[in-house]
């Protein structure tokens, strides 16, 4: 029987970069949205074309209820789950100073980036620990997409800063407490990756590119992304639970 991957925000962006590459590796797949459902049929239709299963689990991560709905779902479909992705994210409506930037956007990002992806991850790890606890064979892990904005300071986005330093907090946390379960859970730290995200900045991170913030001089793709979660679900750092993966073309190198 295939393994089982759930990717939040898996229809675009990054998180269709990950999708794909998990039903490429052999990964039936469950992928998250906002989108309703009439939306993603050609997505759906693409994923099996990798002779995987797919399904979509429309709902906003913010909100308990549609965080139940999305895993039971998933249970009744698969019964099964190897792979959380958390994946999903946004960036402030509008980009502030810190000095002036508004409690209400503190609030939208931090509900998705940190407290959504928290307590999928809290039901999640819970699902896998009885997974593991009928079945000594079970390996399971979970991986969050982070951001270098974890450790570098944007003072007009502080609070998407903040969100992804959480999530690195997140991160080494359930690594502790899943331990014990031998269910590792790991950080990929994307840099400047070209998406509808960063459609909006696009100039701006074209001109620092051009000159030099990156080591490895181009835009970063949903594809280089993942790459690395493809090897990381796949089993391949067995001993390095807790760890960060850096997807940043070299870009938080300090340099002289
Ligand atoms: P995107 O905006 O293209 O895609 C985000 C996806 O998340 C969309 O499918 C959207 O529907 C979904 N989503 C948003 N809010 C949601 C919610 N409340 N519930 C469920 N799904 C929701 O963004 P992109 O660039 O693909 O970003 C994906 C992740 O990667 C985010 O966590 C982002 O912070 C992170 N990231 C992006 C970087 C970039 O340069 N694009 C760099 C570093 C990290």
């Amino acid at each position: 029987m295939k393994r089982v991957a759930l990717v939040t925000g898996g229809s675009r962006g990054i998180g269709y970069g990950i999708v794909k590459n998990l039903a490429e590796l052999g990964f039936d797949i469950a992928f998250n949205g906002i989108r309703s459902a009439e939306f993603v049929q050609d997505i759906i239709e693409n994923i099996k074309k990798s002779g995987v299963d797919a399904i979509y689990c429309q709902g906003n991560i913010a909100l308990k209820e549609d965080r139940e709905k999305i895993l039971q779902q998933v249970k009744d479909h698969y019964k099964r789950l190897h792979i959380l992705v958390n994946n999903a994210g946004v960036a402030p409506a509008k980009r502030a100073d810190i000095l002036t930037a508004s409690e209400q956007s503190f609030d939208d990002v931090l509900s998705v980036n940190l407290k959504g992806s928290y307590f999928l991850t809290q039901a999640v790890a819970n699902w896998m620990i009885e997974q593991k606890t009928a079945d000594g064979n079970f390996s399971g892990s979970i991986i969050n997409i982070s951001s270098i904005s974890a450790i570098v300071a944007s003072v007009n986005r502080g609070d998407y800063c903040i969100s992804k330093a959480g999530i690195s907090m997140a991160t080494q946390l359930f690594a502790v407490r899943l331990g014990e379960y031998d269910i590792p859970v790991f950080e990929v730290r994307p840099g400047i990756i070209e998406t509808d995200m960063t459609s909006g900045v696009k100039e701006k991170y074209n001109r620092l590119i051009e000159n030099g913030l990156c080591i490895q001089k181009r835009w970063g793709t949903p594809d280089d992304v993942g790459k690395v979660v493809g090897a990381i679900a796949e089993g391949n750092f067995p001993y390095s639970t807790g760890q960060v993966f850096m997807v940043d073309g070299g870009l938080t190198i300090p340099r002289l």
